[in-house]
């Protein structure tokens, strides 16, 4: 078994994963009620136990991290203001132009070294106080940092910032799609991870394997907003309990077996680094996302992206060189060997290609 259903080995995104069997069986048991009228029991426990574990006062369902980033952007901002983000964020590449579009806001895009954004860098880049220059609403940064390749924010960075951006009275969001990865790899509670900052997001439908939805956590009064913006988004749900029903069983069930993801993708990265041509460094491997490069002459990232899916194997080509690929619960370990044999094979196959063809 390579998979824990029929399908090829995808490591496309940790977003790909099925509902557990103890999914379905929440869902179809769950106790619902109209969530706009916030009468469904099941989302309302999923909001306390997600704030809990959080240790925020108070806590949103939203059906997607897009949405709960952009609810608390818009609910910390002014129009005309912009946003301190790191330049590979998700908040800045990946969510089209909303905080433009949706909140009137300007992005201040600084690169981080692993796409850590360190107190320093933001320190330099905070608007002083002078009122004809643009000035600075919001400070957002990613754990882990997706594109980065799932590296961590380390836990005395996030504190740095969180002083930081206190003591210059500015609000702080942390975008934590895969905060739990980080908090898991660490050995630390995800609330630790989130305490330096005002307002949390993060995924239940990445690694954690609910199907659908998203956390917004924070103070109190910031959630009764976010509350008005979900809903001006669209984004209020009805008997939205039996997603939220996934959620709780994700919290419950699937927090400590991400450890198994971090250890496939380390496994993944090893056998990566040994294949000639191409490379990875093992110290940006830190969770379950692997990004590594085709540096050998005479093949492309996209080219190998495209024999891998031969092999039954999907990964995604982030350019001409780098490649992406995701370990979560559905891919078990064989199909980790499998995906390695087949690059391997691929890498292999390309050397000895032009060779054979000289004779
Ligand atoms: C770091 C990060 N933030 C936010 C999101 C958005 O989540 P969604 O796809 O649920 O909108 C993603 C999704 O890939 C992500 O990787």
């Amino acid at each position: 078994m390579t998979n824990r259903h029929d399908g090829p080995i995808d490591l496309r995104s940790d977003t790909v994963t099925r509902p557990t069997p103890s999914m379905r069986r929440a869902m179809a048991e769950a106790e619902v009620g109209d969530d706009v009228f916030r009468e469904d029991p099941t989302v309302r426990r999923l909001e306390e136990m997600a704030a809990a574990r959080m240790g925020k006062e108070a806590a949103l369902f939203v059906p997607t991290g897009t949405m709960g980033n952009q609810i608390a952007v818009n609910v910390w901002t002014r129009p005309g203001q912009e946003i301190i983000l790191e330049e590979r964020s998700h908040i800045f590449n990946y969510e089209m132009g909303t905080m433009a579009v949706f909140s009137g806001l300007l992005p201040r895009p600084l690169r981080g070294e692993d796409g850590v954004l360190t107190a320093e860098a933001i320190g330099r880049a905070i608007r002083p106080p002078v009122y004809y220059l643009t000035q600075t609403g919001l400070v957002a940064v990613e754990n882990t940092h997706n594109m980065a390749g799932g590296t961590i924010l380390p836990a005395s960075e996030a504190e740095a910032i969180g002083a930081l951006t206190r003591g210059r009275h500015l609000p702080t969001h942390l975008d934590g799609a895969r905060l739990f990865n980080a908090a898991v790899a660490l050995g630390r509670v995800p609330a630790d991870l989130a305490r330096p900052f005002d307002s949390v997001m993060f995924c239940l439908s990445k690694g954690l394997g609910a199907p659908v939805g998203s956390i917004l956590a924070g103070p109190a009064p910031f959630i009764e907003e976010a509350l008005r913006v979900r809903k001006r988004l669209g984004g209020g749900m009805r008997q939205a309990g039996v997603l939220a029903a996934c959620g709780i069983v994700a919290l419950e069930e699937n927090v400590q077996r991400l450890a198994e993801d971090h250890a496939r993708a380390r496994r993944l990265a090893e056998a990566i680094a040994a294949i000639p041509g191409l490379a990875v460094d093992l110290a940006r491997v830190q969770t379950n996302i692997v990004v590594f490069r085709v540096t050998g002459p005479g093949i492309t990232a996209p080219e190998v992206v495209r024999r891998w899916k031969e092999e039954g194997v999907l990964a995604l080509a982030l350019d001409d060189t780098q490649i992406r690929a995701v370990t979560h619960y559905d891919v078990v370990g064989p199909g980790i060997r499998r995906a390695c044999e087949t690059l391997g094979r691929i890498l292999e196959k390309k050397s000895a290609g032009p060779q054979a063809g000289a004779d």
